[in-house]
């Protein structure tokens, strides 16, 4: 009763930005993803009789209440579908730089979703293991699959048709993803509650959830078509347009910081230059820019002369989840 998952990152180009079911987490909009190559989550679960608690490991650290309760609440689930009530240990090793702005939660909820599925050997399809990844986090279920990846919102209460499906193979277009490290690292307000708030005060909010639809139809036909310019400008302005709502909320927040703001007025003097590159920022300070292989050298040499700019990660599109060996997994 034990397995080990490796699932990796994803950075959403269309936005999941508010629930309409929180237990559920059932998104009141379609969003899309990419998987990237470099950050990734590794993760065995093994279920065993002579415990009676689950006991969580990250990066080797024994975890606390906080963390360990949203983990036993996902296995619950499924050791009600199950039928085995059993406690298990989770060992999680963390390839994801948090100060890289990226929420380890994605790679984490899938890796520990594909794990614990096959410790129990649960029958399921990836169709239903993203349905079971989204009730971790969110934007785990896009992570179920590689490359370019499409989160459905589903209309049924119940939630079973809100899953992940993919669009595109990480071989099939390699455009790049860089990650901007900024150097300060302000206290957030986290995803689940910036949602929250937006929805239930932001007037911006009705216009978002249909603006996000028509971003989705155009980032869909720019992906198709292998057009960069035409996804690029549409992410941008999609992940605007969420940060727009916020700005909306009350009490009003934003997670822009000045080097924020630095990096995307650099990105636009690149654009001006002919070159490119377009970003996009999720719930945090740090940004991410999207641009063709042939222009990372010159987009990361422009940041990393920011004096703001901590470090560069580069990224491609990356594969979806995956069963390793014990012994790969401790490489
Ligand atoms: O699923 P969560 O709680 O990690 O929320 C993700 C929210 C954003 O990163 C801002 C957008 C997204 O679609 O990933």
């Amino acid at each position: 009763m034990k397995a080990t998952a490796k699932a990796h990152t994803n950075i959403a180009l269309i936005k999941y930005w508010g629930k309409r079911n929180e237990q559920l987490f059932l998104p009141m909009n379609s969003s899309l993803s990419i998987t990237l190559d470099q950050f990734y989550t590794v993760t065995t679960v093994k279920f065993s009789g002579n415990k009676s608690e689950d006991v969580l490991f990250i990066n080797d650290c024994l975890m606390g209440g906080a963390e360990t309760k949203k983990v036993t609440q996902f296995l619950d689930r499924l050791r009600t579908i199950s039928g085995i009530q059993l406690y298990a240990t989770i060992r999680s090793e963390n390839k994801v730089p948090t100060a890289a702005g990226f929420a380890s939660s994605a790679s984490g909820f899938a890796a520990l979703a594909a794990a614990a599925v096959k410790a129990l050997q649960l029958d399921v399809d990836k169709k239903e293991l993203s349905q079971i990844a989204r009730q971790g986090s969110g934007s785990a279920c896009r992570s179920i699959y590689g490359g370019f990846v499409e989160w459905q919102k589903g209309e049924r209460e119940d939630g079973t048709d809100s899953y992940a499906v993919s669009i595109l193979d990480e071989q099939d277009w390699r455009i790049a993803v860089l990650s901007v490290v900024l150097t300060s690292q302000p206290k957030q307000v986290l995803s689940r509650e910036g949602m929250k708030r937006t929805v239930d005060t932001s007037p911006f909010y009705d216009s978002w959830v249909k603006e996000a639809g028509k971003d989705l139809t155009v980032a869909k036909a720019a992906i198709q078509q292998r057009d960069f310019s035409m996804l690029g400008q549409v992410a941008e302005a999609n992940a605007l347009k969420m940060h727009a709502t916020m700005l909306g909320a009350q009490p009003p927040f934003f997670y822009w910081q000045s080097a924020t703001l630095e990096v995307m007025h650099r990105v636009h003097a690149l654009r001006s230059e002919g070159i490119l590159a377009y970003f996009t920022i999720d719930a945090g300070p740090n940004v991410k820019i999207l641009c063709e292989p042939e222009n990372v050298p010159v987009v990361s040499q422009n940041m990393e002369k920011l004096a703001v700019v901590e470090a560069v990660h580069i990224c491609y599109p990356g594969p979806g989840v995956s069963y390793v060996s014990a012994t790969e997994a401790n490489e």
